[in-house]
């Protein structure tokens, strides 16, 4: 039997059929609810559950009124009524499955693959800056991958892949795949991304490959010619990591609003830049964080750290720190049980 879920103080209500979270029903009927996993990992899908009993994965049953619940682990198990953090009204139907065609697959770095891939001709799949695609592996496997180009040039999408030792799409189906090749990619999901409608200045953080949906931010602001102050801070363990330093230099000097400082943990020799971990670096230079928003991806401890040091000594509003971790589609690691590294620079 079907459930009715009301969303409190608005005039919002889906159904969910039995077994199904509360986040997969709000989607298929149009109702855009922050996340990011999907996994019970990140807890950007929190939100309060007014009224009405759910039963939460790994968590047992809650009732309500309570507060903290995941949304993408939520199974209702009687008519109830959440309170998300946001929620917006979406087309439902705009995310699709495409075959993207491999245009060109570069090794940028020791470690990271950019991809570039093409959609048929004529087909165009829109998505916001920040969002990701879903790789499909086959046997029901998927890998997410944040899109790295402008939301404008949305006939096909460039990502940027860390290969990781022994991981089966980034190490073993992509050391596979040349120029030509198709991938099945489904597009597009997540909640990441930065809020239009602020003016306030941004610090956006990334560490390793998450600088991939950092990248489309940015790249989006310049095709909309807004000025918005934007400081990018970029953690890599070594200068090969800074992959799209030449690009990053180049719009630093065309932008007044928008300032690059890359941070290695474990410099090069003649490094004279900023060193260490990268949250430190923008802290140290933004002692007082309360009147800007930040937009941080990269590895789970990384944003664990820094929106924990950013709150305490950067006296940053929790409600202005956007994150997108790139967690693991397997045996995901609670991002509380990890302590930040220099590993953490290169997600
Ligand atoms: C929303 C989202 C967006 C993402 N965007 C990107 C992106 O733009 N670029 C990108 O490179 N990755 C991104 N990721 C991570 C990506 O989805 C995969 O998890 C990653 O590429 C590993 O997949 P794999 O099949 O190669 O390894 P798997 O076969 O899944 O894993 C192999 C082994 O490596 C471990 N492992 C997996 N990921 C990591 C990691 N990051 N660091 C260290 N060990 C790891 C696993 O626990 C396992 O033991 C994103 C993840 C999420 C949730
Ligand atoms: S989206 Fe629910 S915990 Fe990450």
């Amino acid at each position: 039997m079907a459930y009715n879920v009301q969303i409190a103080e608005t005039d919002f209500e889906f159904d969910v059929e039995p077994g199904e979270t509360v986040l997969d029903a709000a989607e298929r009927q149009g109702f855009a609810l922050p996340y990011s996993c999907r996994k019970g990992v990140c807890n950007t899908c929190k939100g309060g559950l007014t009224s009405g009993d759910v039963g939460v994965r790994g968590k047992g049953d809650v009732s309500g009124p309570a507060t903290g619940v995941l949304l993408c682990q939520a199974r209702p198990q009687s008519d109830i009524t959440i309170s998300p953090s946001s929620v917006e009204k979406v087309d439902p139907i705009r995310r699709r499955t495409v075959p993207a065609r491999i245009r060109r697959k570069e090794l940028v770095a020791a470690d990271v693959v950019r991809l570039s891939l093409r959609f048929p001709i004529g087909t165009r799949v829109p998505f916001s800056a920040g969002q990701y695609l879903r790789v499909t592996l086959g046997q029901g496997m998927t890998r997410n991958y944040s899109m790295a180009n402008a939301p404008r040039k949305n006939d096909g999408c460039e990502l940027h892949i860390r290969v990781i030792d022994g991981g089966r799409f980034s190490q073993q189906a992509l050391g596979a795949l040349g120029t030509g090749d198709v991938l099945t990619v489904e597009m597009p999901f997540g909640t990441f991304g930065v809020d239009r409608s602020l003016q306030r200045p941004a610090i956006l953080l990334a560490g390793g490959t998450g600088y991939a949906p950092i990248r489309s931010v940015i790249e989006a602001q310049v095709d909309e010619h807004t000025r918005r102050p934007l400081h990018l801070y970029w953690g890599a363990r070594n200068r090969d990591g800074l992959y799209d330093l030449d690009r990053l230099t180049e719009l630093a000097k065309r932008h007044d609003w928008f300032t690059f400082t890359p941070v290695l943990s474990e410099p090069d020799e003649g490094w004279t830049g900023r060193t260490g971990l990268v949250h430190r670096a923008a802290l140290a230079d933004h002692p007082d964080l309360s009147a800007h928003e930040v937009y941080a991806c990269g590895a789970p401890a990384m944003i664990d750290a820094a929106e924990a040091e950013f709150c305490s000594d950067g006296n940053l509003d929790p409600a202005a720190f956007h994150a997108d971790a790139f967690l693991a589609t397997e045996e995901p690691v609670p991002a509380s049980a990890a302590q930040p590294t220099s590993e953490d620079n290169s997600s």
